[in-house]
């Protein structure tokens, strides 16, 4: 059967029905660059080796970059019965330069070639990706910087715990985001192998110089063993796998926002511009771009499972099965990237309302662990304070006061331990002063973190 890279022992042609359902050219044509891209060094390498003349290596490459440009500019027409990219560029080839054009293909299989591609397209989304990261990370610290003195609670269970800067909320973020650009990072360097020279799966018989492949192709080193070269996808797992953090950690920051642009909180207003309206409710005005984040967080876990359990049950080598990876993949890396250019944007959109901020630090007994400590400091045992103070709030509360509202003599009554300076322990700024301690919400210490995210960032 003419037409198919694999016609040679096929008598008659292969029914509609399978060529649509084989093919994935619908989506794997988003893989021609790299596609082209490997085929160029491989024809370099076959010319080096004298596999091809230096003049027939010339007449591919000429080939290769004129149907780069078509596909690049729209001008190249796919078609499904030629199944994947790999097979549509290897005809149009052959079509500009006759049978020189299979040529490239001495030595290599889909199998060697599929990997290469995902390998790079992987390699160059996670450089893109970090670079976004980056960008996010600076938006973080712009807002932590607009706000620097804003002091907010913090929460345990969701329940006011103790006040903190908001700058040191923020950046926590920051730290989140670094480990998860380390873990790119780390993923990057086993992305970066590779697997031509395997073949289909046991290694080509040809003098192919891998070596000269893996330095035009800019990768780091080969892989150790053709059949585990043509059948992981261990790379793409990662991969995945980081997208997901990442997008848990934006979506805990987006259910943040969500939260405090709730009329019950308040304590933000984002822009017009970011915002939507009710087409019923013309109150409304609603933070869809976070939820939005958080919602395609689920899309990215999705990705995740669908892979490993697609790869689960393959004995090696290559399966067919295994075309089912790139649309998981294409999915995560457009989903991240969005995700990230969107929320920068979006940080740059947030204006904290102070006042009610102010209000909320001053409501529910923010400052008790500082009176607890205070009471330590004068000798008491920390347990022993710990249930002092809780006596005090109870009082406090049945009057609907807070503990700084309370008067000397009647603080007096729970601990004659209590003097006039427990007034300096009861406000929020002086709780947030005392915690200048490594990785603390103490001002200098977050005047500090930020000045070392913004090196890290500059490096
Ligand atoms: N489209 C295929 C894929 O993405 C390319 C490899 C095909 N190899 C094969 N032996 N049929 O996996």
């Amino acid at each position: 059967m003419r037409g198919k890279l694999w016609g040679g022992r096929f008598k008659s042609n292969t029914d509609k029905i399978v060529d649509d359902f084989n093919a994935s050219i619908h989506f794997d044509k988003r893989l021609f660059r790299e596609d082209i891209e490997g085929s160029m060094a491989y024809c370099k390498m076959l010319a080096k080796q004298g596999i091809i003349t230096k003049g027939e290596a010339a007449t591919i490459l000429n080939a290769l970059h004129e149907i780069y440009g078509e596909i690049e500019s729209g001008n190249f027409t796919f078609n499904e019965t030629l199944e994947d990219i790999h097979t549509h560029i290897e005809k149009a080839l052959v079509e500009k330069i006759g049978p020189l054009g299979e040529a490239i293909y001495t030595g290599r299989s889909r199998n060697d070639q599929v990997a290469l591609d995902t390998r790079l397209f992987t390699k160059n989304s996670t450089i893109r990706i970090i670079n976004l990261i980056k960008d996010f990370q600076l938006s973080l610290i712009e807002l932590a910087e607009k706000n620097q003195d804003l002091i907010m609670p913090g929460y345990t269970h969701l329940q006011r715990a103790q006040p903190v800067l908001l700058a040191h909320h923020l950046l926590a973020y920051y730290e989140m985001l670094k480990r998860d650009m380390e873990r790119y990072k780390q993923a990057l360097k086993r992305t970066n192998v590779l697997p031509l020279g395997s073949a289909a799966l046991g290694g080509t018989t040809f003098n192919v110089d891998r070596e000269f492949l893996s330095r035009q192709l800019k990768l780091e080193t080969i892989t150790a063993n053709s059949m585990d070269a043509v059948s992981d996808r261990d790379y793409v797992l990662e991969f995945i796998f980081t997208s997901a953090l990442l997008m848990m950690h934006l979506s805990r920051l987006c259910e943040e926002l969500i939260i405090w642009s709730t009329q019950e909180f308040d304590f933000i207003e984002i822009s017009d511009a970011f915002a939507t309206g009710s087409s019923i409710m013309p109150q409304k005005k609603n933070p869809d771009i976070p939820e939005l984040i958080r919602g395609k967080t689920g899309r990215v876990y999705g990705n995740l499972i669908s892979l490993l359990t697609t790869m689960k049950g393959l004995p090696l080598t290559y399966n067919k099965d295994m075309q089912e990876d790139k649309e998981p993949l294409f999915d995560t890396v457009d989903t991240v990237k969005k995700s990230l250019i969107i929320f920068s944007r979006l940080l740059k959109e947030i204006d904290f309302k102070e006042e009610n901020i102010k209000e909320a630090i001053e409501k529910g007994y923010l400052v008790a662990t500082d009176l607890a400590d205070y009471l330590v400091s004068k000798g008491m045992t920390f347990r022993e304070a710990h249930h002092l103070v809780g006596d005090m709030i109870l009082s406090a509360k049945k009057g609907e006061r807070e503990l700084h509202e309370l008067d000397l003599s009647e603080m007096k009554r729970f601990s004659t331990l209590i003097e006039k300076d427990v007034y300096g322990w009861l406000d929020p700024l002086s709780c947030v002063n005392r915690r200048n301690i490594a990785g603390g919400t103490g001002p200098e210490m977050v005047k500090k973190a930020l000045t070392k995210a913004k090196e890290e960032l500059k490096s």
